[in-house]
């Protein structure tokens, strides 16, 4: 199983986003995330230059449509050559099996495929008043869990808390990808369930997806080494 450290790319301009990369030394090429903030700014050729200068790429548009809309969309970003792309399991068992058709290239290689259960700003009170489930939070995340693996997706996008969980109810092969990492003197920010890196390496996680802690560092390369130092025991 792949493990490795992915830098959430939250900049809003591609020149901000490059100067970030620029920092790194030529042959040191992290996996990067990059949102709906830049991909709306600045479109897929952002995803394309990116990736012309040798990063893995996690694009994270999660995906909720009709599945013969989603299976369409996924096509186009199967061209643009990135690793892993997601969608949220709320949209069901057929746009989750179109998505995968969708992403399939010819030659029968595709990107990684990963689900977003509960967002992880819907809390229990909102599940209940505005969302109408009564099934309890933890629940309603390993069900769609479930379902995302039945399937045929590849992993999760959850919380470390719940990596080994998801890990023992979909199987060891089922990819966990989470974010709310912070180093334990590093700031939480607006992220409530978080974990350190080596706690999480040791706790199911494949991908740990850290923004703010590398980014907004004074030293983003030292802190990026330091993540995957310490996740990667
Ligand atoms: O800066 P920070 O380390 O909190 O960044 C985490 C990244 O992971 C952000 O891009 C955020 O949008 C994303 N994310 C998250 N929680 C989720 C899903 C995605 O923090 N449940």
């Amino acid at each position: 199983m792949a493990k490795d450290v992915i830098i959430a790319l939250d900049f809003p301009t591609r020149e901000a986003t490059l100067a970030f990369l620029d920092q790194f030394p030529a042959g040191e090429k992290p996996f990067v995330k990059i949102g709906m903030e830049l991909f709306y700014a600045e479109g897929p050729q952002i995803v394309r230059d990116i990736k012309a200068r040798g990063h893995k790429i996690f694009l994270d548009l999660k995906l909720h449509d009709i599945p013969n809309t989603v299976k369409s969309a996924m096509r186009v970003l199967s061209r643009l050559d990135v690793d892993m792309v997601n969608l949220h399991a709320a949209g069901a068992s057929e746009m989750m099996k179109g998505a995968l058709e969708g992403l399939t290239r010819e030659d029968g290689t595709r990107p990684l495929l990963i689900a977003v259960t509960q967002l992880t700003s819907t809390d229990a009170d909102a599940l209940k008043r505005e969302l109408l489930i009564e099934t309890p939070m933890a629940e309603t995340v390993m069900a769609y869990a479930k379902n995302a693996a039945a399937s045929g997706l590849d992993g999760v996008v959850c919380s470390p808390l719940e990596a080994a969980l998801v890990k023992e109810q979909c199987g060891a092969d089922f990819v966990t990808v989470t974010p709310g990492i912070r180093f334990a003197d590093s700031a939480a920010g607006d992220q409530k369930r978080i974990m350190t890196p080596e706690k999480a390496g040791r706790s199911g996680c494949d991908y740990i997806v850290v923004g703010r802690p590398i980014t907004k560092s004074e030293d983003p390369v030292a802190a990026y080494r330091r993540a995957v130092k310490d996740f990667m025991g």
